[in-house]
């Protein structure tokens, strides 16, 4: 009777929704405990590829159920895009195999439009937030006015939507243009949408079937280092990507959590504002963006790039609690000379191993260990054995550092493209 939980343990964009969709055969339940439609979640099978972002990345193999959890913030208007899209091309209606938690909050266009304002107002200090409500809509919850998914079946909904909505007049007065009024409309439309949808007590559902011995895959979104607690404050989400995020986020109690599986990056990257160690500004840093078609799922940005950063990963195993590792995109390190490891860092004059939580370029030099690299022969590698001798050292030596041994290497997109480590 146990959940497993799979997250990022880096700043989103490791590889998740790849992952969910390889594990999902078996389980029965997957499920989302945080985030919304900030997160973009890739899978590629059968020559198609498709990105999730409110949706669970169960939906894809047959017989599994899907849940949207209480943690989440859901934008029904992007839901309804993104429920037609997979309609449309792949034939899958989700109304049967999708619930969503009644005690989800709701982002309305006035949450977007706050999210826009806000950012705007930063100038130079802007988070870089996906412009998608996500603050805000967390601020209201926190603030106890927030639109829950249970609303929207009230006969007074509309009513409690002003009353929401008059809490920021104040701030937003001259905003509502007649392009809100649009977006308006279609959160309306969206709102009738998704009352077909199964809205129920989700932490029932898990727990019920809990007691049965389903098994349940939790699906984080973002990654431990956007953590609004741990990440590097103010440069976060506004939710609890961690572990934790798991059990507030669907209502299950921390003694049922079982295996928690680490998403890692063979490299780093990072999408937004904020502080990264180990970016690089230069050739190397640009063929990684490259190899790895590094741009956001969501926004379409440019991600920043990289080398591994040791002690953050160790700083995100612990507050995970992580039982195991996943490495992905190692074949994006394919054909470099050398690959480079950050073992500690510089920091205000002296030598640490530790990730410290105020962190700007000025203050902080990584302190690098290199490896001989490996060659784009590795990318058809199915099984341990096929690999080369210097990546699996890569590996050890990332093993041995952080004491969590690495149990899949992804080599490339597609579901096929994986190796699994005893
Ligand atoms: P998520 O948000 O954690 O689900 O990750 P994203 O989908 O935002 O970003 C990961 C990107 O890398 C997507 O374009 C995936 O298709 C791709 N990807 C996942 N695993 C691998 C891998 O092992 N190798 C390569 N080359 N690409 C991968
Ligand atoms: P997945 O689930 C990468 C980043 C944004 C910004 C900060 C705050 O695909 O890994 P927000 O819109 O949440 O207010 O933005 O967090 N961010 C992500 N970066 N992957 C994500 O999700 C992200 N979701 C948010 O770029 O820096
Ligand atoms: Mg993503």
């Amino acid at each position: 009777m146990s959940v497993d939980v799979l997250l990022g343990l880096q700043w989103g964009d490791e590889g998740k929704g790849k992952v969910v969709d390889f594990l999902a055969p078996k389980y029965d339940f997957i499920a989302r405990f945080q985030g919304g439609p900030n997160a973009g979640h890739t899978l590629k099978f059968d020559n198609k590829k498709h990105v999730l972002h409110q949706i669970p990345s169960g939906i894809f193999r047959k017989n599994k159920h899907n849940i949207i959890g209480n943690g989440v913030v859901l934008d029904p208007v992007i839901f309804k895009k993104e429920v037609d899209a997979i309609h449309e091309k792949f034939n899958i209606d989700l109304h049967e195999i999708i619930s969503i938690s009644n005690k989800a909050q709701l982002i309305s266009p006035v949450h977007r439009l706050l999210d826009r304002v806000l950012e705007e107002n930063k100038g130079k200090k802007k988070i870089g937030s996906t412009l998608k409500g996500i603050g805000p809509t967390y601020q209201d919850k926190i603030g106890r006015h927030g639109l829950r998914v249970g609303d929207v079946l009230s006969k007074s909904f509309k009513e409690k939507y002003e009353k929401q909505k008059s809490y920021h007049d104040y701030f937003l007065e001259g905003h509502y243009n007649d392009s809100f009024k649009n977006e308006e409309e279609d959160f309306f439309l969206a709102v009738d949408f998704l009352k077909k949808f199964n809205l129920t007590d989700t932490e029932y559902l898990i727990n019920n079937n809990l007691i049965k011995d389903r098994k349940i895959l939790a699906e984080g979104a973002q990654g431990t280092l956007l953590d609004i607690d741990f990440g590097s404050y103010p440069f976060v989400t506004s939710s609890n990507t961690t572990t934790a995020g798991a059990c507030i986020g669907l209502g299950i109690s921390p003694n049922k959590i079982h295996n928690v599986y680490g998403i890692f990056k063979a490299y780093c990257t990072r999408v937004g504002a904020g502080p990264f160690p180990t970016e690089l500004f230069d050739d190397i840093g640009d063929k990684i963006a490259q190899n790895g078609k590094e741009f956001g799922s969501t926004t379409g940005r440019p991600r920043r790039c990289g080398w591994l950063d040791i002690p953050a990963l160790k700083y995100s195993i612990m507050l995970n609690g992580v039982t195991h590792l996943y490495m992905m995109k190692a074949d994006v390190l394919s054909d470099f000379d050398k690959v480079k490891v950050c073992i500690g860092y510089e920091y205000e004059g002296k030598e640490i191993n530790y990730f410290p939580s105020i962190i700007d370029s000025d203050n902080i030099k990584p302190i690098y260990k290199s490896f001989s690299g490996w060659t784009s022969g590795v990318n058809s590698s199915r099984k341990y054995s096929d690999l080369e001798e210097n990546f699996k050292s890569y590996i050890s030596f990332i093993e041995d550092n952080v004491g969590v041994k690495v149990k899949l290497i992804s080599l490339g997109p597609d579901r096929d493209e994986t190796v699994l480590l005893d």
